[in-house]
């Protein structure tokens, strides 16, 4: 039966997508079956992060009013055929209430292991129906303080659903900075937040899904917090240790 996890942050913009559809890569190279589901409506770009524009013939919506079942509005994906993609409809104004979701979700849970739910911005009924289909939460910020505040928030609000875990992921983080104290570290994030330190996430310039960046060795550990449940974080500083740290953060300054 799939865990279902939501993904979640109250600020946009801080990586909510990015973080679904790389954990979604990751859990798949490794074998488990995995849904990523596009709760964002209208926007629906996770089929364009993971490279599978308009492959789609059916969404969501279309499982929900009947037009389709709802293993027929899973698009498979061509290089990971253990993930597959729900999108969500392109109509932001047309109501879908949370039970519908919910059990479409509960119907295609028995033959996955995973069901990741991006959910959109802010904290108004997008947020509900997303964090109300889920049994899990990851709550993603980053180390900015607009993001850690509403990330504070939104893990207020968690508190009303029930969910069997909620966890914090730091994306952006930039290891030269931390190293200089100009940043929090996420460890510093996770306390303050009071929740569990899932996963950091380097900001990186290249795209992970490729598993060549750096990036995608962050979305390894996650993947195995998961499937093992043993934590492996990944450290942002690590590489601006030492001489060549030295060089390497002082480029990155001047850049
Ligand atoms: N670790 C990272 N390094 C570099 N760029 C990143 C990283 N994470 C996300 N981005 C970029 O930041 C932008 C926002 O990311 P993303 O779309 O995942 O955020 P989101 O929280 O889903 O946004 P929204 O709230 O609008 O749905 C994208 O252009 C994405 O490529
Ligand atoms: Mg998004």
């Amino acid at each position: 039966m799939a865990r279902k996890i939501v993904v979640t942050s109250g600020k946009g913009g801080v990586g909510k997508t990015t973080v679904t559809a790389n954990l979604g890569v990751q859990l798949a190279r490794r074998g488990a079956r995995v849904i990523v589901c596009d709760l964002d409506f209208g926007l629906n770009n996770i089929d364009v992060v993971l490279g599978m524009e308009n492959l789609a013939t059916y969404d969501i919506v279309d499982a929900i009013e009947g037009r389709c079942r709802p293993r027929q509005a899973l698009v498979r994906h061509p290089r990971y055929p253990a993930l597959s993609v729900l999108s969500s409809g392109h109509d932001p104004d047309r109501y879908i209430s949370p039970q519908a979701v919910r059990l479409i979700l509960d119907s295609l849970a028995p033959q996955f292991d995973y069901i990741l739910i991006d959910s959109p911005a802010g904290i108004e009924e997008g947020f509900h129906r997303a964090v109300a289909a889920a049994e899990e939460a990851i709550l993603v910020t980053t180390p900015h303080i607009s993001a850690m505040r509403d990330a504070d928030k939104v893990s207020g609000m968690l508190k009303n659903y029930r969910l069997k875990g909620v966890g914090l992921a730091v994306n952006l983080v930039r290891g030269d900075m931390m190293k200089r104290g100009e940043i929090l570290s996420p460890r510093e994030i996770s306390d303050m937040l009071r929740l569990p330190l899932l996963a950091v996430i380097p900001e990186e310039d290249r795209i992970f899904l490729d598993n060549v960046a750096e990036g995608s060795r962050a979305f390894r550990f996650f993947a195995s917090y998961y499937l093992s449940g043993k934590s492996r974080i990944f450290d942002a500083e690590k590489k601006y240790g030492g001489l060549i740290g030295s060089i390497l953060g002082g480029l990155k300054r001047r850049l």
